[in-house]
């Protein structure tokens, strides 16, 4: 039963208040018993019970809850640095990807790749996201693109979240892209999801969540329908990507088919907010996309402002958004999407784990909560996300353990 003291100030991010209200307790004391956390408050006013309690000194750190990145493409073969420079030079994503590039080209690394090659890669990252305060995980797959490929992802996501630390929530997403052998038989692939692959994934338990890329270089509307109703009757939830490079009527379909979370968001219109806020769907905003595809960024605020809680994630992958350093996605979801630093944290603790489906457990700092906290070097949330560095991480703890 340890107690985390001298805590300089504590952010609980419980939910009453909405996305600014992150509930500070200067001067505070946080007790946990095993893997959940029994009390916070000011340290001044510890009860008793805890006076013999394992003391541990947190030195006058910043205390927050243990960040979730509740949107990565987290295991694939290969790298793309030879796309980014294609980039700068005027190529783009959509050319590259017509050439054979892009996620096909990930496609073919990932198929190429062993389940050890890609667990033993994805155990790197998951290390260094510890380290920067990340303490669970949204994971799709995506780069296998064939039934033996799409297994081989999510059994590389179960074996990593039984062997380390950090908890990971696998989504399956086959209907990344039309693999090229599909390409003239679309209808075949989506037959392939629907009626092959989904119903095995959720008989095995291999995944939570069902996930469509929605695009004109991807899925219509309606494959992305068929695809998320067979995942729903599977117990698969729908997540979506949506309206990234156009506005493809994505963000209704998410309010449609009750979609826990819809993301990216860079191109939806007035009426697909309106819809998302009356489904209570998930906006995620995923900066560091639309930084290294140099597109003008998702509007957060007009999300926040119509009702819609905003997640904010890195979306990591070896494409669009090639880094896991969550920090710098919330300092972008600063400058780039307007959230201001306090909306940035909750939509990286709180909201990213409603994102998940798992903000009964996860996210904020109260009793009965997970003991998942971080302990930063900065002296306000605002100075965290203002003053970059490369790390302020001092320790992440999940479930009650040191894990960085
Ligand atoms: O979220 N939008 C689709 N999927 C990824 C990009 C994948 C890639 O380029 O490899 C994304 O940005
Ligand atoms: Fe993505």
């Amino acid at each position: 039963m340890p107690v985390l003291t001298n805590i300089a100030t504590l952010v609980t991010c419980r939910a009453e208040g909405g996305q600014s209200a992150l509930h500070e307790i200067p001067e505070a004391a946080l007790a946990w018993d095993g893997d959940q956390v029994r009390w916070v408050g000011p340290e001044a006013e510890l009860p008793d019970d805890w006076a013999d309690a394992e003391r541990l000194d947190a030195d006058g750190a910043l205390v927050i809850p243990g960040l979730v990145d509740c949107h990565t493409h987290l295991a694939f073969g290969g790298w793309r640095a030879d796309e980014f420079e294609q980039r700068i030079q005027g190529v783009d994503y959509r050319t590259i990807a017509e050439q054979g590039g892009g996620i096909a080209s990930t496609m073919r690394h990932t198929r190429a790749a062993s389940e050890d090659d890609l667990a033993a890669k994805s155990h790197g990252f998951l290390r260094e996201m510890a380290r920067l305060g990340v303490t669970t995980v949204e994971v799709k797959s995506g780069y296998g693109l064939s039934a033996a490929d799409e297994l081989k992802l999510l059994r590389v996501y179960r074996r990593l979240h039984q062997e380390q630390p950090l908890r990971l929530v696998p989504t399956f997403l086959g209907a990344h892209v039309v693999p090229p052998e599909y390409r003239d038989d679309r209808a075949a692939y989506v037959d392939l999801l629907c009626e092959y692959l989904i119903p095995r994934i959720a008989d095995a338990g291999l995944a939570q969540f069902c996930d469509v890329f929605v695009e004109d270089t991807a899925f219509s509307v309606d494959e992305a329908r068929r695809v998320l109703t067979a995942g729903t009757e599977h117990g698969l939830r729908p997540k979506l990507h949506v309206d990234q490079l156009s506005d493809g009527g994505g963000a209704r379909l998410a309010a449609e088919v009750g979609a826990v979370s819809a993301d990216h968001l860079e191109y939806t219109s007035d009426d697909g907010i309106r819809a998302m806020a009356e489904a209570g769907v998930v906006a995620v905003a995923l900066p560091l996309a639309s930084l290294y595809l140099n597109q003008p960024p998702m509007d957060a605020r007009r999300f926040v402002e119509a009702g819609v809680p905003v997640a904010v994630a890195t979306d990591f992958n070896p494409g669009t958004a090639p880094s896991y350093h969550l920090p710098l996605a919330l300092t972008l979801a600063c400058t780039m999407n307007r959230l201001t630093p306090a909306e940035a944290l909750k939509g990286a603790t709180l909201i990213a784990a409603q994102a998940l489906d798992l903000d009964d457990r996860l996210g904020a700092l109260e009793p009965g909560k997970q003991a998942n906290f971080v302990l930063l070097d900065a002296p306000t949330v605002n100075h965290w996300l203002y003053h970059f560095q490369a790390n302020a991480v001092v320790a992440t703890y999940v479930r009650g353990e040191r894990v960085d």
